[in-house]
This record gives C-alpha cells, sequence and structure tokens, in this order.
C-alpha cells in the first residue's frame, strides 16, 4: 500500500497543513525562504504531521488546531533534517542535493534553528500548555539522541541497548510526541493519551530500524537519499550489531574496523549482512514494535481513522522509502 492511499482519508487537512507550512515559511529574510522552500518543495514522506491528524480524527477532534500543530512538528522534522544532514555530512535528501551540499553548513544550520524557533512561536498561539509541555521536552530528547548517536560513532562496542536508546530518543520521540498533542488536543482521556503515545513511540521506533535496513539495502532513487551513509560514519546500527553478534570471526573482525575506520569495502560488508540475514532480523525487530504499536490502538475505538493508523504499522515495516 502507498503512502497516498493510506493517507486518502485525510487528504484536505493534509492541504490545510501544507498551507500552514509554506505560509510560516515566510520570513522577510530571503536566504530563510530560499532554503526553507527548497527543502520543504523537495516533499517528504509527512509521516509526523499524518500522524497528528490521524489521531485528533479518530478522537473525535472537530476544531482546526491540528493543522497548526501538524504543521508545528514537521517544522521540528525539518530542523532536525537540516542539522542531520551537516553531522552526517550527507549530500543527497529528498531526492535532492542537501542544503548544506546547495547553501553551505552555516546557512543549514542556522536555518534549523530558525524553524525550530519558528515551531515554538506557533506552539505558543495553540494556546495549550499541555501539548507545548509534550512538544519542548521531545526536541530536548531529540538533541539528546544526537549527541548520544556522536557518541556512538566508531565505537564497535555499542550494545543493542544503547542503540535502542539513540532511535527512540532521536526518531521515535517525535513520532510519539506527534501521536500525544493530537490525543491532547481531542480533549482524550489520560488512558487514551497514553495509548496515542506508546502507538506513537513504537511505530517511530519500528520507522528507524527500517531505516536501518535501508541504509544498507535500499535504491537510492526511491529513498531520495544515499544508501551506504551510515557505514561510511561508521554508525553502529542494528544490522552492524547483529552482525558482530552471530558473525564468523572474520565477519566480526571485518564489521568492527568497519566500524572503527568508516572507510571498509561496502560489499564485503553487505556480503556479511547477507550471511547473516541481519537485514530480515533488523525488519523482523521493527514488526515486533509495529504489532506492539498496534496492540496500543485496541484502546481506539474503530473509525476510518483509526483503520488508517492500522495501515500505517505495516507501511512502517515494509516501507522501501
Ligand atoms: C528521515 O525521516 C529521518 C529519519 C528519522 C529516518 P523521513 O523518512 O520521514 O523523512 P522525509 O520527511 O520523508 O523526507
Ligand atoms: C535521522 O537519523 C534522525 C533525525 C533526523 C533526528 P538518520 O541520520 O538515520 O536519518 P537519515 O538516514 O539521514 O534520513
Ligand atoms: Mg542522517
Ligand atoms: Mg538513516
Amino acid at each position: 500500500m502507498n503512502l497516498s492511499e493510506i493517507f486518502a482519508p485525510i487528504v484536505d487537512d493534509m492541504h490545510a497543513v501544507d498551507a500552514v507550512i509554506r505560509a510560516r515559511l515566510n520570513s522577510e529574510v530571503v536566504l530563510i525562504r530560499t532554503i526553507g522552500d527548497y527543502i520543504v518543495g523537495a516533499g517528504g514522506k509527512r509521516m509526523r504531521p499524518a500522524m497528528v491528524l490521524l489521531v485528533a480524527n479518530a478522537l473525535g477532534y472537530q476544531g482546526d488546531r491540528h493543522h497548526l500543530l501538524a504543521a508545528v512538528v514537521e517544522f521540528i522534522h525539518t530542523a532536525t533534517l537540516l542539522h542531520d544532514d551537516v553531522v552526517d555530512e550527507s549530500d543527497l535528501r529528498r531526492g535532492r542535493g542537501t542544503a548544506n551540499a546547495v547553501f553551505g553548513n552555516a546557512a543549514s544550520v542556522l536555518v534549523g534553528d530558525y524553524l525550530y524557533s519558528r515551531s515554538f512561536e506557533m506552539m505558543v498561539e495553540t494556546d495549550s500548555m499541555a501539548t507545548m509541555a509534550v512538544l519542548s521536552s521531545a526536541t530536548t530528547i531529540i538533541a539528546e539522541g544526537e549527541v548520544l548517536q556522536l557518541l556512538n560513532v566508531h565505537d564497535p562496542d555499542v550494545s543493542l541497548d544503547r542503540y535502542l536508546q539513540v532511535v527512540r530518543y532521536k526518531t521515535a520521540k517525535l513520532f510519539e510526541a506527534a501521536a500525544q498533542v493530537g490525543a491532547i488536543i481531542s480533549g482524550a482521556s489520560p488512558e487514551l493519551e497514553q495509548a496515542a503515545a506508546t502507538y506513537g513511540r513504537h511505530i517511530g521506533t519500528a520507522f528507524q530500524l527500517v531505516d536501518d535496513v535501508l541504509d544498507y539495502s535500499g535504491d537510492a532513487q526511491a529513498l531520495g537519499k544515499n544508501v551506504g551513509d551510515d557505514l561510511r560514519e561508521g554508525k553502529p546500527t542494528l544490522p552492524l550489531i547483529r552482525v558482530l553478534e552471530i558473525g564468523t570471526p572474520a565477519q566480526q573482525a571485518l564489521i568492527r574496523s568497519a566500524i572503527e575506520t568508516g572507510s571498509a569495502d561496502f560489499e564485503a560488508v553487505a556480503r556479511a549482512i547477507q550471511d547473516t540475514e541481519a537485514l530480515t532480523y533488523t525488519r523482523d525487530a521493527a514488526r515486533v514494535e509495529a504489532a506492539l504499536a498496534l496492540q496500543a490502538l485496541e484502546a481506539f475505538s474503530d473509525s476510518t481513522h483509526q483503520q488508517t493508523l492500522v495501515k500505517f504499522c505495516s507501511f512502517a515495516v515494509d516501507r522501501d522509502r
């Protein structure tokens, strides 16, 4: 199932969110508009804003503040991408040169900061202390996740737990916050709010586990970003951690040195990953997370939007883009 089919029930809401995003990029500083339009105009799947809308709709929300909140979440996401591509020295994103490749690191970092600040300004307009608390602490945790990941780079002794903490912080937290604020503005009970948060956390974890699979097996054209970046950066992600766990001594030595140097032979590493079925293992771990997300959804009553949230679980696991 492709994303446009999944998004069909919220197509009007998504257009409304897009209009908010475009309007709020409108700084008087031309370079901000240029870079903002550049990265936003390249698209992106818009998974996180969709999550805000779907949870709010599934819980019977009637107003229009969910459009603003969904735009806030996408701005936070876009800011992390601008910063992440500088840190990761990536040069392809959403099928285009990254902002850092085209406009330079300094401009990317500063426009990322602008998007963060803008998102806080917009959060205040929602006039909800509870949503501000969730979103502001999410941005802190994302930053902690990126710093923790920096500490893990080139370290072949990173454990599964340390890896999973990075995944929960840098990626799952924003999915969790998106689902949770969707519940908060709907006036959901504390139990439903927690169910939404749990759903978001598990689906976000599945999403990043699959991102780490696609970095070894994906198609750059479909993904709109380069494959092999994680290996070049010496990032100890689950596919490599798995080879270190069950590979032959030779395979383990290859992976240790790949992580330490970041300059291994991609084909040799890909073979070790293939021989140990490490990508299947990682995708299976994502499937377990998606099943937990599905379980959390049982607290929601049946509706078209709840059904769409169910479809999101399969998409997070089976996606190739
Ligand atoms: C990329 O997120 C960063 C990760 C958490 C893996 P997406 O894959 O959602 O990026 P876009 O917004 O669709 O480009
Ligand atoms: C992305 O992690 C997480 C955030 C942007 C916070 P990655 O570095 O794995 O994402 P990609 O692969 O560059 O999209
Ligand atoms: Mg990256
Ligand atoms: Mg990645």
